[in-house]
């Protein structure tokens, strides 16, 4: 079978890479003519464990291509994809002129049958949008079809989770539609659920706010744990044992970021708004994910008394480990009011530090955590990068001016790092 993805971005790439890798032959489009230019030279624009790999074995094969010609990839191909960005505008909603722009391209395109599958994350009813806008366009008197395909893998992740998924999620409205993307997906190992177009995009809005939901409420319940004197972390423990609440998503910390999570939180609150509902129960979890940021920060000044001129060091800096993305991290806010106030920051990511380069003024950016460490009057940790539970605690604590650690992730243990003789503060316990 022939596919295009329009959009190589993350979703689009690690679609494409995988599908390839089944066997499909697959072209990916971007109007972003470096990108393509980058890619046929098989220099992967984003770091994904694994990815790298999978393009450059599959390219060789010709079961991958690079191009910026969505004529040539929608005369070619029976199934387009498209997995371009929604960012979100300032009232959240999302910003859905790029998918208008591509279904207008697609329908100008086509010659023949074509099945059009959203995989972007999209608001409810996008798909009679495109659908309309398809109708409206195309030059030819063609069928076609229009289904969604939400995609629910995680960044560092994001190769297994789309060869196993926990579920694949098909809407579509017609017989012929659910035939072709049962021959693609049959390739994968994973339930697949059947379900209407509508249907198939409120699932991917209502999956990511429950996640957000789960996490801002287990922040809250650290929050009552300091207060009481509990631990967070056997509470969850405790919680997560019970299959119907589940251990997945009760880590604590200093809340959630990523280009995913808050953007769809934003946009769900803002089409129920829209369709006249108050979502106000997600309004909550904002304010909760917004306090985290706000309450660690305070918690780090109380400690040091007098923030101005003080250099604290930071450990991670992307929004979760394994990925380079920056995008809403919350080390950008945490980062950027210590600075306001007057602190001297040094920083140290395993991979983020290129892009976090572009995002912060002023940060002296390290080699290692050592670096960081060196001279600091504390230490702050942001990601839990795997790293970071192998470095030399005894070493750190020489270095640093204070044995001061602010653990805003929960890596560590409060007893060993109390042993160890430093100060330890972390999140609920
Ligand atoms: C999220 C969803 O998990 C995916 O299922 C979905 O496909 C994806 O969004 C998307 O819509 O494309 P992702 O943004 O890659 O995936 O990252 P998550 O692993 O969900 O983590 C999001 C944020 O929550 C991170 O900042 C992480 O540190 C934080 N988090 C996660 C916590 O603070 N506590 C937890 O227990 C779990």
């Amino acid at each position: 079978m022939n596919i295009a993805i329009i959009g190589a971005g993350y979703v689009g790439l690690v679609t494409g890479a995988c599908f390839a890798e089944l066997g499909v032959k697959v072209v990916c489009v971007d109007n972003d003519t470096d990108k393509i230019k980058a890619l046929n030279k098989l220099k992967i624009p984003i770091y994904e464990p694994g990815l790298e790999d999978l393009i450059k074995r599959n390219f060789r094969q010709g079961r991958i291509s690079f191009t910026s010609d969505i004529d040539r990839a929608v005369a070619r191909s029976q199934v387009i994809f498209i997995a371009i960005g929604t960012p979100p505008k300032d009232n959240g909603e999302a910003d859905l002129t790029g998918i208008e722009k591509v279904a207008t391209a697609i329908a100008r395109s086509m010659t023949d049958y074509r099945l059009i599958v959203e995989k972007s994350t999209v608001p409810v009813e996008t798909g009679s949008w495109v659908k309309h806008t398809i109708e409206i366009n195309k030059k030819k008197k063609v069928s076609f079809d229009v289904a969604s395909n939400p995609e629910f893998l995680r960044e560092g992740r994001a190769i297994h989770d789309f060869m196993h998924p926990d579920r694949i999620v098909l809407g579509v409205e017609s017989k012929k539609a659910e035939q072709l993307l049962r021959e693609l997906y049959g390739r994968i190992d994973g339930p697949i659920l059947m379900t209407d177009i509508k249907s198939a995009e409120l699932i991917k809005h209502a999956s990511n706010s429950f996640l957000a939901l789960k996490i801002s409420y287990i922040n809250a319940v650290a929050k009552v744990c300091e207060l009481a004197g509990a631990d967070i972390e056997q509470v969850a423990e405790g919680m997560g044992m019970d299959k119907r609440v589940g251990r997945a998503f009760l880590d604590a910390g200093i809340g959630f970021g990523g280009f995913c999570l808050p953007k769809d939180l934003d946009a769900f609150i803002t089409i129920s708004r829209k369709l006249g509902y108050d979502f106000g129960l997600l309004k909550e979890v904002k304010k909760i994910n917004e306090f985290q940021k706000e309450d660690f920060i305070r918690r780090v000044e109380s400690r040091l008394w007098n923030i101005k001129d003080k250099t604290i060091g930071v450990l991670g800096l992307a929004f979760k480990p394994d990925t380079d993305d920056m995008r809403f991290a919350p080390s950008i806010d945490i980062i950027q009011i210590l600075q306001r106030h007057g602190a001297v920051i040094k920083a140290y990511d395993p991979k983020a530090a290129s892009r976090a380069k572009k995002i912060f003024k002023g940060v002296k950016f390290c080699r290692n955590a050592y670096e960081a460490a060196k001279n600091s009057h504390c230490l702050i940790v942001l990601t839990e990068w795997q790293e970071f539970k192998e470095l030399d605690f005894k070493k750190i604590k020489r270095l640093l001016k204070h044995p001061l650690i602010f653990d805003g992730r929960n890596m560590f243990s409060p007893e060993a790092m109390e042993g160890l003789g430093f100060k330890y503060v972390s999140v609920g316990r």
